[in-house]
């Protein structure tokens, strides 16, 4: 006990700045509609239930305001989380704004850098993801194997879990905010998930 004491400490010291910046790092716990304004009627697209965020600090009317980065593909209608049509995030059906790529980001044939912004009910960010990953576990374990033993996460991609789950999600027929959920759990705990969790970082040092 006495010997790992000191490394332990020197770890915490070591983790101060990282955990500075995800105080701003929220989850989605519901998909919900985002808003240009938070006054705003119609809602400009959805954010998907357990999708990462940045809370920017602003609250008005019981709204918050978020900024998710990412990618986006050639139709500018969904927001990934790589430059990769794997893991959506959001859904903005009236198109998405890209800003120019910075020298040092390598955008696929295609891809752009994007930034949504907008405004989502409070309620529904949580600071804490875990929850959200049991209720996904829950899920996954009860509905996943009623017509074949769990398949292990770990053993797909994030591409092959997008994929499977066009077919796999309607067959539990769970609502469809369950079957995101899942999915968004297998994803990243598939075995490329190193990928998603460099794009959560990215997100919760946004300023
Ligand atoms: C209603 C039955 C049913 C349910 C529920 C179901 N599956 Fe399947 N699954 C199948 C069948 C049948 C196959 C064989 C291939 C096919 O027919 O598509 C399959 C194949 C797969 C495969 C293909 C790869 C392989 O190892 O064969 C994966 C991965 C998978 N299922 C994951 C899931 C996940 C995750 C869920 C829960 C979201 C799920 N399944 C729910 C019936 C089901």
């Amino acid at each position: 006990m006495h010997a790992i004491g000191p490394a332990l400490l020197a770890a915490f010291i070591a983790a101060g700045p990282a955990t500075a910046q995800e105080a701003s790092l929220r989850w989605l716990t519901a998909s919900a509609p985002i808003r240009t304004a938070p006054d705003e009627a119609t809602p400009a697209g959805e954010v998907l239930v357990a999708s990462p965020v940045h809370a920017t600090g602003r609250i008005e009317d019981g709204r918050a305001e978020i900024l998710v980065p990412g990618w986006t593909d050639a139709e500018r209608r969904a927001l990934f989380a790589t430059a990769a049509p794997s893991v959506t995030l959001a859904e903005v059906p009236g198109g998405l704004t890209p800003r120019p790529a910075a020298a040092d980001e390598a955008a696929p044939e295609g891809w752009s850098p994007v930034a949504l912004r907008g405004w989502v009910d409070a309620g529904l960010l949580a600071s804490d993801p875990a929850d959200l990953w049991s209720a996904a576990f829950t899920l996954y374990r009860t509905r996943c194997t009623a017509c074949h033993p769990r398949r292990v996460p770990g053993k797909y991609s994030m591409a092959e879990w997008q994929d499977y789950f066009r077919q796999m999600g309607p067959r539990t027929r769970l609502p469809q905010d369950d079957q995101y959920l899942i999915r968004a759990w297998l994803q990243h705990n598939a075995d490329d998930a190193a990928d998603l969790e460099a794009a959560v970082a990215r997100i919760a040092a946004e300023d």
